[in-house]
């Protein structure tokens, strides 16, 4: 996030600062322990679940998974950029910006202006070219429409906005870091757009950042994004949550579509609530960022296999964001449908009924793990209660959770409790966030990591680190490669450098954890740790060798390997 100010001007900034300072400034705080708690100021709640640690200057919400430190909580909570969040950190704690920041920063600020200027040419295009009006008057778009989505259009030539802005280098040169001019030899360019109706993406500034353009010549790519920028990160960014924004003061639903032109056609029809993705799947940033305006999600797909799968995904996705008030539902469209064509056909009142009536994700959950696992004999309730499990035990905990377990033991004809503890002691694979059923002494490495990232240096021999098979092993040892690598690393940049909602949480619930261990005793405590889990993993290999014996003879291998364990055991 920091390509151009020295990574140790942020730090040292981010040291001066007091994260804890700057969120009481804006939302009230309460003590609770080492901690301060508050509802959620990016989420909808009504019990707190957003959590400051100023020990280690980090915040992180178990409800909908926003966390950071003090600079992302700026850009987020006041909608900054980076640069203007760190320019006034700085002012704040007295520090001066490096020498030739300033000037990189007007290049960022100096990006969305001529971005402007493109939306002007490309909405003039249009207001001109009969063949795009004609195009888009005969997929049932009005001229008020088009306005308010600010649509464009780009005729089939290679220099259109190339001639354009011939006049003005400096303009030409943002255009290309915005990738909408491409560089040929000698400092001439090119369109990277041509024969497209463009439609601009906004952010929730009304900022335009970016532009897709669906081709009016068959070209065979359908849709053109713009490529990544320093101000465009596809993956992060929704069309239409600005402008369904601007349509609503509070957003009581939010209809999650897949293109462009769904979107703007659902709006002309009244249903000016939908947002698309721009041809990604959708991810946990997406749901993230529609939870903080709305908590009524709803998820439209195709109502073939392929949808299905999609929708399983983006149901995965959801459930760890799946906190106490929020509703998601799916959506299946009838076939050859798309919610463009479905609403010109049925307007609409018919449409608002469909989404009304989509399948609560309670429902498509057990459904669809029903046509996974028939629910026949004993055995399959087993493995069906175990699969359910490890879904339902990355949703937050709460009454949902609570609901979807109890729907569980209903459906399996075992109580909750049974259930319950029918679980394996140990993570198995997606549910790190079980700290509690964590071997001690990982869970302990884990925390004293964190709380000293130096500490990565004690661990030399990896050799017997995949015999527990775990996924927080997994994570600690990723762990410890980051923290070699940057001994320096706070917890709130560790937050901000994993994209994984499930490990986010799992290091906030660690550092969250007091672990009791004196300052002046984390390193001998860490060595002991780390001394137990290396006999746990012995002791796994071992018995997973003399369990193998017992069917099929051992290799000398690892007859000489078992032979070394057991004496190492002994004399340990
Ligand atoms: P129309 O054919 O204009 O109705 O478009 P649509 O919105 O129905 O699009 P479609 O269902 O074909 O695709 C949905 C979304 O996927 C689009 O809005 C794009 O974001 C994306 N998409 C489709 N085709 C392409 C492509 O060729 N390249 C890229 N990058 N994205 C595409
Ligand atoms: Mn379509």
């Amino acid at each position: 996030m920091s390509g151009r100010i020295p990574q140790h001007f942020i730090q040292d900034l981010i040291a001066r600062i007091d994260l804890v300072e700057i969120v009481q400034a804006r939302i009230a705080l309460k003590r609770r322990g080492h901690n301060y708690l508050a509802c959620c100021p990016f989420h909808q709640e009504k019990t707190p679940s957003f959590n400051v640690n100023q020990a280690k200057q980090f915040y992180y919400c178990f409800g909908c998974g926003a966390h950071g430190n003090v600079i992302s909580f700026l850009m987020e909570y006041e909608r900054h950029d980076f640069l203007d969040v760190v320019h006034d950190l700085a002012a704040q704690a007295g520090l001066s910006l490096p020498e030739g920041v300033d000037r990189q920063e007007n290049n960022t600020a100096e990006l969305y202006p001529c971005l402007e200027t493109a939306t002007q040419y490309y909405e003039q295009n249009l207001r001109q070219a009969d063949e795009a009006i004609n195009y888009l008057k005969k997929r049932g778009l009005t001229g008020q429409t088009a306005k308010r989505f600010r649509l464009g259009y780009v005729a089939d030539r290679w220099d259109g906005l190339t001639q354009h802005t011939q006049h003005d280098a400096n303009l030409q040169r943002h255009l290309a870091t915005n990738g909408l001019l491409i560089t040929k030899e000698n400092h001439h360019y090119y369109d990277r757009f041509r024969a497209r109706i463009m439609f601009p993406i906004r952010d929730l500034r009304g900022r335009i950042i970016a532009f897709g353009g669906r081709t009016l010549i068959n070209d065979p790519a359908k849709y053109l994004n713009s490529p990544e920028t320093p101000i465009f990160h596809k993956s992060n960014e929704l069309y239409g949550l600005y402008e369904a924004r601007q349509a609503h003061a509070h957003l009581t639903q939010v209809l999650i579509v897949e293109g462009y032109m769904d979107v703007v056609s659902l709006a002309q029809h009244g249903v000016n609530y939908a947002v698309a993705t721009l041809g990604t799947a959708t991810s946990a940033k997406h749901i993230q960022k529609l939870l903080r305006y709305t908590d009524q999600l709803v998820f439209c797909f195709d109502g073939d296999r392929a949808g299905r799968q999609a929708a399983w995904r983006a149901l995965t996705v959801a459930l760890p964001l799946m906190n106490d008030g929020v509703q998601a539902r799916f959506m299946f469209l009838p076939e050859n449908e798309d919610p463009d064509s479905l609403i010109q056909k049925i307007g609409k009142a018919a449409f608002e009924k469909l989404m009304q009536n989509a399948t609560p994700l309670s429902d498509f959950f057990f459904n669809e793990l029903k046509e996974q696992i028939p629910l026949l004999s004993l055995d399959s309730k087993a493995s069906f209660s175990k699969e359910a499990h490890r879904y339902l035990d990355t949703i937050p905990k709460g009454l949902f959770q609570q609901l979807m377990l109890d729907k569980l033991s209903e459906l399996v004809g075992i109580k909750t409790t049974e259930v319950l503890t029918e679980t394996p002691t140990t993570l198995t694979h997606s549910k790190p966030t079980k700290t509690t059923k964590l071997p001690a002494a990982l869970k302990l490495c884990l925390a004293l990591l964190l709380e000293k990232p130096s500490l990565a240096e004690l661990v030399q021999d990896l050799s017997y680190w995949d015999y527990l098979a775990l996924p927080a092993q997994k994570l600690f040892l990723e762990l410890v490669a980051q923290c070699k690598q940057k001994p320096h690393l706070t917890v709130g940049e560790l937050l901000l450098e994993t994209n994984d909602p499930i490990k986010s949480r799992f290091i906030a619930e660690l550092s969250a954890w007091s672990h009791q261990v004196k300052t002046e005793e984390l390193e001998t405590a860490f060595k002991d740790a780390l001394g137990r889990l290396e006999e746990l993993s012995r002791e796994q290999r071992i018995k997973e060798l003399i369990t193998k014996s017992k069917s099929s003879p051992l290799s000398d291998a690892e007859k000489e390997n078992l032979r070394l364990w057991l004496s190492t055991k002994s004399s340990t």
